[in-house]
Parts: structure tokens; C-alpha cells; sequence
């Protein structure tokens, strides 16, 4: 029997500036799918990272189902009544429509899905951002997949020496899903060349070419192309499996000892170090820093166990101490130069507005 994992995720307010979620939308959240799981779920977990709310949920209907969007899209709902009844900052947020149209994809809310034959045992990892955009996620993703510096299975595991297979998405393009299918080890280079772009080209998903099963997925959303205004930062979420014939955990993990520097952190408008954090991580210095979340777990029969947080040990304290660092380091310079985002991605229009009313007042000299 295929199994469907879907992660929607959205930011419905939170407590305290944008920080996360208070513990009464969280129990909204759950009490909606625990209402409707024997319809429509196998099983399901409610998680949050900052400020957003995260859905993970197991059924057999295939990715894109309308039921599964649209009981997520009303979980959300009645969780912005709730925000907004205790007066939570953001109510409602993320959810920029105000008719369901059978996807939540372009409505505002992150999802990312995958359907597999469950193998006899299943290990996942759920990695969710806050304060950044899904191109955070290119890094890690094809470092862990295709770098043997991290994934040392390339070269011991002759599984994993065919390499994998990337569909990368045009997030610029709005008319429709603009994508491009490269294999690693050959297209090596070509993939350096896009996800270098991170604000542009986006991992949407990676497939094992040993087996051709799904490895990877993750939400491509981007709510200022959706909105055309800033709305707060996408805060992605990615879902990947591991073992066997993918990479290890500790191999998919293995990147985020980086610290990589992503666009995002205040105002969706700088650029910080992604710090991994325990789980259930809150926000603040500086609106940030971006962190990013992972839970492992397994499923069986659709069932999830419990979860493990893979960020809470001892060697993720080091990195938290780096990331403080290399974002500190940046903040020093505050807004000169690489240390804010570039002119497109700025998420205020304030810079823009100044700049055009400077501009007239620029004199050619002769
Ligand atoms: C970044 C973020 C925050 C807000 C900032 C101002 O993604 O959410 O940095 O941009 O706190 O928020 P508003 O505009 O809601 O006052
Ligand atoms: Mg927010
Ligand atoms: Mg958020």
C-alpha cells in the first residue's frame, strides 16, 4: 500500500512579536485534524518552529488531494479565530486568499509530499525554517546529496554511486511550475550554477536513481511572488528520507554544521548565519537569527512513532556558538553591503520608495 506524508505549514499568529505560536492555536491545530483523522488520516503530528505551525500528516490519497489541503487550509482558519480572539500578533498571516480552491499551493500556507511503498522500516526527517525563504534549503540539500565531503555513502555504498536526480524550480516564474531535471554526478556543475541563486532556483525535490523512490521534497512557496507585497518570510519546510538507498541521517544532517549564510532574519531582509535548533525554537535577537528545525522519526503502516529531535546533542551546541558568530559578524555592518539582502529581495519597500525620490535629484555634471 502507498503511503502519502504531506507537511502544511503556515504562520497564524504568535505570541509576543513574530515568535511563535501561543499553546491555545497549537491545540486548535490539533484538535481540527483529531476531528477528522479517522476520515481522512492515518495518523498525524502538530509541530511548530518560531512563529509557524507545522501539520505533519499520513493518509493513502496521494499528493495533492484536495481533502488533505482543504482540512489543513481549515485547521488554519479556525486556528486565526483563535488568534484572533487572544489578540495574537499576525493573525492569519499566511493565509492570503479567502476562498479555498482545492490546493493550498499559491494560497499562502508551505506544503511539501511524498507518496512511497513504506520500506520495512522508514526513517524521515522533517526540517523546518523560520525567518528565511526555501532556497536555505539548496545548500543542505545538495551537499547531503551529492557531496561526498558530507555523503560519504557516494563513494562506500554502491547504492548511492549512481547519484540522484534534482528538479529545481524557477521561483521568479509566476504563470506556472517552471522546472528543470538534473542528475548528479553528471549535471554536477549545471545544478552548481542554479542553486548558487538561491532566491531564484529552488531544490523542489530529489529522487534515488538506483531505485527511482522519492528522497526528498520541499516547499518552493514564495509569498511576496503570491502576494506581490511583503507578507513575512516563507519559512520553508523540507521532508527527507533516509537510509539505505539514500543518505544517512547524520549524512543529510552533516551540511547544517556549515552554518550557511541565508537571506532572511529581520524584516525578511538580511543576511545571517541558519542556526540548527532544538526543537520547538523560538525567535529573537534581531527578529532571527533563521534557524532551522529537524525531527526524526519513522512510519510504519502509516503510523508515525515517536520523534527524536536531531539538533538537541551535544554537537549542535558548537554550531548554535558558530552561527551566533558568523551572524554577528555580519550584523557589525548592519546594512552596508552584503550584510542586507539585495535590492529584489529587500521585503520593506522603504529603501526602494527613498531611493526613487532621490533619484530626481541626481544632476548629470557636465
Ligand atoms: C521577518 C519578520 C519580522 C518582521 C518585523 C516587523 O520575517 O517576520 O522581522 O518583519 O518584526 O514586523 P511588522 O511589519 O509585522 O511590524
Ligand atoms: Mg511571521
Ligand atoms: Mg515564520
Amino acid at each position: 500500500m502507498k503511503i502519502t506524508v504531506s507537511v502544511i505549514k503556515a504562520d497564524v499568529g504568535s505570541v509576543g512579536g513574530h515568535n511563535r505560536p501561543s499553546e491555545k492555536l497549537l491545540a486548535s491545530l490539533h484538535n481540527h485534524l483529531k476531528q477528522n483523522a479517522q476520515r481522512l488520516l492515518k495518523d498525524f503530528k502538530v509541530t511548530f518552529t518560531g512563529d509557524d505551525g507545522c501539520l505533519l500528516m499520513s493518509h493513502t490519497k496521494g499528493v495533492d488531494h484536495p481533502e488533505i489541503h482543504k482540512l489543513a487550509w481549515e485547521a488554519f482558519i479556525e486556528a486565526t479565530k483563535v488568534a484572533k480572539e487572544q489578540g495574537l500578533y499576525g493573525a492569519g498571516q499566511d493565509l492570503l486568499k479567502d476562498a479555498f480552491s482545492g490546493n493550498v499551493r499559491g494560497m499562502g500556507p508551505g506544503s511539501c509530499e511524498m507518496e512511497f511503498e513504506e520500506r520495512p522500516s522508514e526513517p524521515l526527517v522533517l526540517f523546518a525554517c523560520d525567518k528565511t525563504d526555501p532556497g536555505a534549503f539548496n545548500y543542505p540539500i545538495f551537499r547531503g546529496f551529492a557531496d561526498p565531503f558530507h555523503n560519504a555513502g557516494l563513494l562506500l555504498a554502491p547504492d548511492m554511486a549512481v547519484g540522484f536526480e534534482f528538479t529545481i524550480m524557477d521561483v521568479n516564474y509566476t504563470e506556472g511550475d517552471r522546472v528543470i531535471v538534473l542528475s548528479t554526478p553528471e549535471n554536477y556543475y549545471d545544478m552548481a550554477v542554479l542553486l548558487r541563486d538561491p532566491e531564484h532556483y529552488v531544490v523542489e525535490s530529489v529522487k534515488a536513481r538506483s531505485t527511482g523512490d522519492v528522497a526528498a521534497v520541499v516547499s518552493t512557496s514564495r509569498l511576496h511572488n503570491i502576494a506581490g507585497k511583503y507578507t513575512g518570510k516563507d519559512d520553508p519546510v523540507a521532508l527527507v528520507r533516509t537510509q539505505k538507498q539514500f543518505p544517512s541521517t547524520g549524512e543529510i544532517l552533516s551540511p547544517y554544521a556549515t552554518a550557511h549564510y541565508v537571506v532572511g532574519d529581520n524584516r525578511g531582509s538580511h543576511i545571517v548565519s541558519l542556526m540548527p535548533c532544538k526543537q520547538n525554537a523560538i525567535i529573537s535577537f534581531f527578529d532571527g537569527p533563521a534557524i532551522v528545525t529537524a525531527m526524526g522519526f519513522c512510519i510504519h503502516n502509516g503510523i508515525f512513532t515517536e520523534s527524536v529531535d536531531l539538533f538537541d546533542q551535544p554537537f549542535w551546541d558548537m554550531i548554535r556558538n558558530k552561527a551566533a558568530e558568523k551572524t554577528m559578524h555580519i550584523r557589525d555592518q548592519g546594512f552596508f553591503g552584503a550584510a542586507m539582502a539585495p535590492m529584489e529581495e529587500l521585503e520593506y519597500t522603504g529603501v526602494v520608495e527613498r531611493i526613487k525620490l532621490l533619484d530626481k535629484k541626481f544632476i548629470i555634471r557636465k
